[in-house]
C-alpha cells in the first residue's frame, strides 16, 4: 500500500524535476571537485594542472641537474596524421587524451599499453567548417567520466573504466557554423563549453551542461542577437549599444572556442572570445567596439550571470582573439597581495586584471606591435592607430602581429619559483585589405580579405618554403616588471606550448620537431630530443612509483596547418610521446621524404582564367592548401596533383565532392564548372612559374 504522503512526496519530487534548471548535485566519489582543487601528489586532472591553468607541477624528480638523461619511455601512434593540440590528464595511472577528429584514449601511464579508445565518428566534411583543422585539446574528467567535446558539436561523457558511451548530446546550435575544438572544463558540478565558428556565421556564447545529462543549465551569449527578439539579459542590451548594421545577420562571433578558467577564489567563471565577424567591419556597416568580442568576460559559476568585462581589442578587423588561455596567479604587486588574471592574447599585449572585479592593473606590449599607439594607463584601453583601419583608409596595412597572433590557444606557463611566464610567441606581420564587392556565401571563410594576397607567390611567411631568421620565440616574461627576462629565438611559427616545473625547468616542443628543456631561471638549453614531427600542444608531467614522466603529442596542424610553415621537409606523424630517465625507446625511422618533383602539364589557359582561379583560390582554398598553393605537410600541395591534368577529374573533387568522406568538401554551393576550370589553369600556373624560377 502507498500511502498518500508517500505519493504527495512523490509528486512534489517529478514537479520539481520537471519545472526547475536543477543541476545534478556534485559528485562525491572519484574525481571531485576537491580533486581537481587539489589533486593527488603526482596527478594532472586539469587542462592546466591546478584550475588556475598555471601549466605548472611541484614534480621535481626531473631537474635542470640531471634533465639531461631524459629518454623515450614509451610512444603511441594515432590514426590520424592531423594537428595535434591535446593536454593530456592522468588520473589513478591512466593518461586520458584527446586526438584530432575528437577521439578519446585512455592508456597505463606507465608502460603506454592501451586500456581504451573511443571514437565519435565524425562526418568528415565536418573539416569544411572548421577554421582550424580537425583538432582538439583535450578532455575534462568528474566523478567516474571522461567528457569531450567533438568537433562536430557533440558533448560526448564516457566512463574512466571501460570509454563505454554514457551520453552524447549536440550541444551546437547548428550545424553549419559551429565546431568544438577546445577541453571542456568542469565548475562545482557542471561541465563548460563553448564553441569555433567565427570565421563562419557563428554567435558565440559559453554553455555549462549537467554532468549527469548533458542537459544545458545556462548559457551565456558573448554578442547580442537580434534586437527584434529582445534581449537574453541586461549585458546583451548594453552590449547592442556597441555594434551598427545589421551584424546579428552574421552571427558576430566573440566563440569561446579555448580560454575558459574556473575560479573558486572568486566563484566567478572567466572566459575568453574570439574575433568580431566578418572581420572587415565596413561591409557590413559594423561600427563601435562590438562587445564582447577580443574580451575577457567573468560570469557567476552556478547561474551564468554576468559579472564584469575587459575588452583586449575593440573595434577587432584584425582576428585578434582574446582565446588564449587565462592563468590565475596571486601576486604581491606595490606591496599588497593580489589575486589576479594574466592574459597574453594574439593582440600581443600582456595584461595583469583583478580577478574579482576585472580592473586592469597592467598592460604592457610583449611582443612588437603597430595596431594601437599605445594603451591608457588607467584603463588599459586600446588606442587604435588610424591606418591600421585598413576598410576605413582602403589601404593595405601590414599588421603586427598578424593574424596568427602573437600568442595563441597554446598554453603559457608559469613557475611560481621564478616569478616568470613563459610564453610561446609569433613575430610576423600579416597584410589586410578589404576585398572589393565582398558578398557572403555559405560556404568557408567569411573574411572579406582580399583574396589575391592569398593566392600570390609573395604571400609572406605562410606561403614560403624557407626558413627565416627568428619568426618566433620562446620567451620568459616578468608580469610585476613588465618585462622580457629572456629569450630563446625560433625559425618557424605556431611551436607548441609551455610546461614549468619545480624542477627549474621548462619544456618547449617547436614546429620543427624538436622537444626541448630549458633552465626555467635563465633560459640556457639544457635538453633537446628530435621527435620528427612538429609540436603544437603543450607538454604535461605526471608521477607513478617514484618515477616522473613527461608527455606531449607531436603533429602538425591546426589554424596554420595548411600553410607550409610546419616544414615541408618535416613529416607528420602523429603520436603522444612519454619520457623519463634514463628510458631507452626509440622511435621508428622517420620514413624519408623522397625528393619530390614539380612535373605540372604545360599550361595552356589565358590571364582571365589564371586571375580568376587565383581569386578562388585566395578566397576559399588557401587555408588548407597553403597560401600561393605551397602546402604543408598536412593536405596535398596541389602544385603536385595527378589532377591538375584532368578537368573533370578535378571537377569531380572540388564540384562533386568525390573526397569529402576524407575532409575534402564539395564548393558546389559557391563554384560553377568554370570556377573548376579556372582554378586548375591557376594550378597548373603556378608550379610552371616555380619551375621557371629555379624553385
Ligand atoms: C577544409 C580543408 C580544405 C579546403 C578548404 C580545401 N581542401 Fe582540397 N583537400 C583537403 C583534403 C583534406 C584533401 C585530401 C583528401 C584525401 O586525402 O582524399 C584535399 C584534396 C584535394 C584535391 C586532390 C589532391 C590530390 O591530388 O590528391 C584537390 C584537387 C583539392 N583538394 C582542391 C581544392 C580546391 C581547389 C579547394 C578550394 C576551392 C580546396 N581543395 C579546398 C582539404 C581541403
Amino acid at each position: 500500500m502507498v500511502s498518500i504522503t508517500r505519493i504527495l512526496a512523490m509528486a512534489a519530487v517529478l514537479s520539481l524535476a520537471a519545472c526547475s534548471k536543477q543541476p545534478s548535485p556534485p559528485v562525491t566519489d572519484g574525481v571531485t571537485d576537491a580533486l581537481l582543487a587539489s589533486a593527488p601528489e603526482g596527478e594532472w586532472l586539469n587542462y592546466g594542472n591546478d584550475l588556475g591553468e598555471q601549466h605548472y607541477s611541484n614534480l621535481e624528480l626531473i631537474d635542470d641537474s640531471n634533465v639531461g638523461e631524459l629518454g623515450l619511455a614509451w610512444f603511441a601512434d594515432f590514426e590520424t596524421a592531423r594537428g595535434q593540440e591535446a593536454v593530456p590528464l592522468m588520473h589513478n595511472g591512466v593518461l586520458f587524451l584527446t586526438t584530432a577528429w575528437s577521439m578519446v584514449k585512455a592508456y597505463d601511464a606507465r608502460t603506454g599499453a592501451l586500456k581504451w579508445s573511443y571514437d565519435p565518428e565524425v562526418p568528415r566534411e565536418t573539416l569544411g567548417r572548421a577554421c582550424c583543422d580537425a583538432v582538439n585539446r583535450g578532455v575534462a574528467l568528474y566523478g567516474d567520466k571522461v567528457y569531450v567535446g567533438t568537433l562536430d558539436g557533440r558533448l560526448v561523457a564516457l566512463e574512466q573504466e571501460t570509454g563505454n558511451l554514457v551520453f552524447e548530446k549536440f550541444i551546437v546550435p547548428n550545424q553549419r557554423d559551429y565546431t568544438i575544438t577546445g577541453a571542456p572544463r568542469i565548475a562545482n558540478g557542471l561541465v563548460l563549453l563553448g564553441s569555433g565558428g567565427a570565421e563562419y556565421r557563428a554567435r558565440g556564447y559559453l554553455g555549462a551542461y549537467d554532468s549527469q545529462t548533458g542537459e544545458e543549465v545556462w548559457k551565456f551569449h558573448t554578442v547580442p542577437g537580434n534586437p527584434a527578439d529582445g534581449f537574453e539579459n541586461d549585458a546583451m542590451e548594453a552590449a547592442a549599444k556597441t555594434w551598427a548594421g545589421e551584424w546579428w545577420k552574421f552571427g558576430g562571433g566573440g566563440t569561446v572556442w579555448d580560454a575558459i578558467t574556473y575560479d573558486p577564489a572568486t566563484g566567478l567563471i572567466y572566459f575568453g572570445t574570439g574575433n568580431a565577424e566578418p572581420w572587415v567591419p565596413s561591409v557590413v556597416g559594423r561600427e563601435g567596439d562590438s562587445l564582447y568580442t577580443s574580451s575577457i568576460v567573468a560570469v557567476d559559476a552556478e547561474t551564468g550571470e554576468y559579472a564584469w568585462h575587459f575588452q583586449e581589442t575593440p573595434e577587432d578587423r584584425w582576428d585578434y582573439d582574446s582565446a588564449s588561455p587565462i592563468m590565475t596567479v596571486d601576486l604581491t604587486i606595490d606591496g599588497e597581495k593580489r589575486h589576479v588574471i594574466l592574459h597574453a592574447p594574439k593582440n600581443g599585449y600582456f595584461y595583469v586584471l583583478d580577478a574579482k572585479t576585472g580592473k586592469f592593473i597592467s598592460g604592457t606590449s610583449y611582443a612588437e606591435q603597430n595596431w594601437t599607439t599605445g594603451i591608457d594607463p588607467v584603463t588599459g584601453r586600446a588606442e587604435i592607430n588610424p591606418e591600421a583601419r585598413y576598410d576605413v583608409t582602403g589601404k593595405t596595412f601590414s599588421v603586427n602581429p598578424g593574424v596568427m597572433g602573437a600568442h595563441s590557444f597554446q598554453p603559457m606557463s608559469f613557475s611560481p619559483k621564478t616569478g616568470l611566464v613563459y610564453i610561446p610567441i609569433n613575430l610576423a606581420a600579416v597584410p589586410l585589405r578589404t576585398e572589393e564587392d565582398w558578398k557572403p556565401t555559405d560556404v568557408g571563410y567569411q573574411n572579406a580579405q582580399d583574396p589575391l594576397w592569398w593566392s600570390t607567390p609573395t604571400a609572406g611567411p605562410m606561403g614560403s618554403d624557407e626558413p627565416a631568421a627568428a619568426m618566433a620565440a620562446l620567451i620568459a616574461w616578468d608580469p610585476l616588471a613588465k618585462k622580457e627576462v629572456w629569450r630563446v629565438e625560433r625559425s618557424k611559427l605556431g611551436n607548441g606550448g609551455t610546461l614549468a616545473t619545480a624542477g627549474n625547468l621548462v619544456l618547449h616542443g617547436t614546429t620543427d620537431g624538436r622537444f626541448e628543456a630549458f633552465d626555467a631561471g635563465k633560459g640556457k638549453p639544457l635538453w633537446s630530443y628530435n621527435t620528427h614531427s612538429s609540436i603544437i600542444a603543450a607538454p604535461m608531467t605526471y608521477a607513478i612509483g617514484g618515477e616522473q614522466y613527461v608527455a606531449v603529442l607531436t603533429g602538425w596542424g591546426g589554424g596554420w596547418g595548411g600553410a607550409a610553415i610546419g616544414g615541408t621537409a618535416t613529416r607528420n606523424t602523429s603520436r603522444v610521446l612519454v619520457f623519463k630517465l634514463g628510458a631507452k625507446a626509440e622511435l621508428p625511422a622517420p620514413p624519408s621524404l623522397a625528393e619530390r618533383v614539380l612535373d605540372p602539364p604545360p599550361f595552356t589557359g589565358t590571364d582571365t582564367q589564371v586571375t580568376r582561379g587565383a581569386t578562388i583560390y585566395g578566397r576559399y582554398c588557401y587555408a588548407c592548401h597553403g597560401a600561393a598553393a605551397v602546402a604543408g605537410s598536412l593536405n596535398p600541395d596541389l602544385r603536385y596533383s595527378a589532377t591538375l591534368s584532368d578537368s573533370n577529374a578535378i571537377k569531380s573533387i572540388i564540384i562533386e565532392g568525390a573526397l569529402k568522406h576524407n575532409g575534402m568538401v564539395s564548393f558546389e554551393k559557391a563554384l560553377a564548372d568554370e570556377d573548376s576550370e579556372a582554378i586548375r589553369h591557376y594550378l597548373i600556373k603556378r608550379p610552371n612559374d616555380d619551375k621557371a624560377a629555379g624553385k
